[in-house]
């Protein structure tokens, strides 16, 4: 055991003597040395607790013995042995390590309580440093598991993601093909959603709408007549004038599609632009009679594209559509009542490229 061993290094054959003679009584074993290069090389060899050192030892200087005992092993208790009038040097020391020292003549209790005291020190603190030593493995590999555990959970919400993503584009597939299904039934083509998507886009773009909402504006389009699933056949295709009670089913359409939709919380405002698309901008439209800015503005939008393209389609009551010229006059026509005039100049702009 270390603990149990002592080195003294001291010129003095006396000084040696007495501390061997104090401590040996005492269980300890006690190596001494009357030079610092005989002491080095013990203290190499017998790898002591503590060891004692004569700061007037002649063939070395203190200073170095002590950096090199403390480079050897940091735990080494090291008690310095000086005269009074060596206190400068006995400070020095100690702030290179040292945990004590000793004033010549050396009385023997004080040697044994000095002694003691140093090597319970020396216990303490090393014991602290394994506890040390210890907290810093865990921490480590704390930090190592959380860094795996991290890896693991950006891995696992990557894959949520895309199944989530899969999911959404899945169900926008099924739900727009639905919507396909149901515009053929009126206009006869599959064309109509596609065409009010494409015109919107373009109104879009041209007004610099932010491109996340366009891209919901296009779903919106996609699905804008979706409520027409509850609509009789015979009333969506009679060729004739509407009564009002016909009239006023069609109507119950863009409602109807937004609850539709809503249980799909992740269409977000894609359900507002399908409710209003049917909302006039002086407040005449429907379903809920919204006006001007109070109108979503991709359903703004969407009113444009859609009516130009059903006046320019063929209807149940006409074969031919309106000529291009004629369905853009009454767009302008319409321009601060029906449709909101901004929509309008920016339609203006692009409508050449329908
Ligand atoms: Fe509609």
């Amino acid at each position: 055991m270390e603990d149990e061993k002592v080195l003294v290094i001291d010129n003095d054959e006396a000084v040696c003597a007495l501390i061997k003679n104090v401590l040996s009584t005492r269980g300890f074993i006690v190596h001494v040395a009357q030079t610092a290069k005989v002491g080095l090389h013990l203290c190499d060899e017998h790898r002591c607790g503590l060891i004692f050192i004569d700061l007037n030892i002649r063939d070395f200087d203190p200073y170095y013995i002590v950096r090199e005992i403390k480079g050897r092993s940091e735990a080494t208790a090291i008690i310095l042995l000086s005269y009074p009038d060596g206190a400068n040097l006995v400070q020095e020391s100690l702030n290179l390590g040292a945990a004590d020292y000793l004033y010549k003549p050396l009385k023997p209790e004080e040697v044994f309580f000095k002694a003691r005291h140093a090597l319970e020190l020396r216990r303490f603190l090393s014991n602290n440093s394994k506890a040390l030593k210890g907290v810093e493995e865990r921490n480590l590999s704390l930090q190592k598991q959380n860094l795996l555990l991290g890896r693991r959970i950006e891995e696992s919400t990557k894959n949520l993601s895309k199944l989530y993503e899969d999911l959404r584009e899945t169900y926008m597939r099924t739900i727009k093909a639905l919507a396909h299904a149901i515009d053929a039934r009126e206009h006869h083509t599959y064309s109509h959603s596609d065409n009010v998507t494409r015109y919107a886009e373009l109104i879009a773009r041209q007004m610099n709408v932010e491109m996340s909402y366009i891209e919901n504006m296009k779903d919106a389009c996609q699905l804008h007549d979706l409520g027409k699933i509850g609509v009789q056949d015979s009333v969506l295709s009679k060729p004739g004038t509407l009564t009002h009670e016909e009239y006023d089913a069609i109507k119950l359409h863009s409602e109807k599609g937004a609850q539709i939709l809503e249980p799909l919380n992740f269409l977000g405002n894609v359900i507002d632009i399908v409710k209003h698309h049917h909302e006039r901008w002086d407040g005449k439209g429907y379903p809920d009679g919204l006006k001007g800015d109070g109108i979503p503005l991709g359903a703004r939008i969407m009113s444009v594209a859609d009516s130009f393209d059903a006046m320019v389609s063929p209807r149940p009551y006409r074969k031919v559509g309106l000529a291009r010229q004629e369905a853009i006059e009454e767009i302008k026509r319409n321009s601060g009542t029906q449709f909101d005039s901004k929509v309008v100049e920016a339609f203006l702009k692009v409508v050449d490229q329908f």
